[in-house]
């Protein structure tokens, strides 16, 4: 291996892990170029959900998680990760510029990259054990580190944000294109290589105590105990900025990745939830009546104990590299 650059392998294996990230729907909206000396990140508009996030900010939230996981990759390999956000103002789409730097890796960084392939969304219910406060303090930590406030919500901001996601979820369902969108992306069945498998979407209610989660195709995953959807003692936490453009939904993705790889090395099952931010009416309000319209909400992160006999649940599926990665030959 050259130590000024690492070669190619060492990047498709990089990738191969950034492409684990979580994404809106799992539709994976990201293209990767890469040439002599740099990787490059862009958005893919043609993997775009229209009806389900019409602000396109999931798309670039996802792309964020992306570029974060191929951080932790990178690190993990003996790369530091130079990252030039938005390099090109001309070119939007453009989301980073990466460069490469040699750094023996520590501990840290590989004990981050090992929960990579162990993350999951958990649509099902949590325990009633509720999160520490020392592992959320640790959560918002992570998210600080990337330049993101993270704030758990309780008591009356709680209940203000779980109304917002009921109001939302009204909104979304009386729209016959998102409910197109939901049936195309939801419920897909071994041999897809993107959207949300049925087997990882729970059967029956969506309803745990005072939360109601998204609606998506009928499932299959059983729910552990059925007890646990009146005992769910899960915690929300809103990931916000100070402003709401394309280079804060990108920071933020990379905060969502930081805090679930974080969650999942302590333990802990995740699940992020966009649908109250979706809707332009019920993302001012979470922004006014959860945040008192100091920050912009770009995403919320459920967190919980699993229960302790919960399966362990299936990996969704991913695009192949080929499909997502270009080599660009340079003269
Ligand atoms: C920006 C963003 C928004 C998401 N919104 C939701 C959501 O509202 N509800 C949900 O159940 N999952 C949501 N997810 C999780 C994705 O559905 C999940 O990451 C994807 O299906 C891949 O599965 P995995 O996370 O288990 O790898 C979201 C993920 C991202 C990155």
């Amino acid at each position: 291996m050259n130590r000024g650059q690492p070669d190619e392998n060492t990047v498709r294996a990089a990738l191969a892990l950034a492409c684990r990230a979580p994404s809106v729907h799992n539709s994976q909206p990201w293209r990767w170029e890469l040439c002599d000396r740099s990787l490059h990140l862009y958005a893919d508009h043609t993997r775009s959900l229209p009806a389900v996030d019409p602000l396109g900010a999931d798309l670039v939230v996802s792309c964020g998680a992306a570029l974060h996981h191929l951080r932790v990759g990178l690190a993990a390999l003996g790369w530091r990760a130079v990252v030039h956000r938005m390099p090109n103002p001309g070119e939007p789409d453009h989301l980073a510029a990466v460069e490469f730097e040699a750094r023996e890796p520590k501990e840290p960084h590989v004990a981050l990259a090992a929960a990579i392939p162990r993350r999951r969304t958990d649509r099902r219910a949590f325990s009633s054990w509720s999160v520490p406060d020392e592992i959320i303090g640790q959560l918002v930590r992570c998210a600080r580190a990337q330049g993101v406030e993270a704030h758990e919500v309780t008591g009356r901001a709680r209940s203000e944000l779980l109304a917002a996601m009921v109001k939302a979820a009204v909104v979304q369902e009386s729209d016959a294109d998102y409910r197109a969108e939901i049936r195309e992306w939801t419920g897909v069945y071994p041999g897809a290589s993107a959207g949300v498998p049925a087997a990882n979407i729970p059967v029956g209610s969506r309803q745990y105590g005072d939360l109601r989660l998204r609606e998506f195709a009928p499932g299959e995953l059983p729910q552990t105990d059925n007890a646990l959807l009146h005992e769910d003692a899960g915690s929300l936490l809103v990931l916000s900025t100070s402003s709401d453009d394309v280079l804060s939904r990108l920071r933020a993705g990379e905060a969502a990745s930081a805090v679930l790889l974080e969650a999942t090395s302590a333990g802990l099952a995740s699940c992020p939830l966009s649908q109250p931010l979706e809707v332009v009416e019920t993302r001012d309000l979470v922004r006014d009546q959860v945040l008192g319209g100091s920050t912009c909400p770009q995403l919320v992160i459920r967190v919980g104990w699993g229960a302790f006999n919960a399966d362990p649940l299936p990996a969704t599926p991913r695009r192949p590299l080929v499909d997502v990665l270009t080599r660009q030959e340079q003269p």
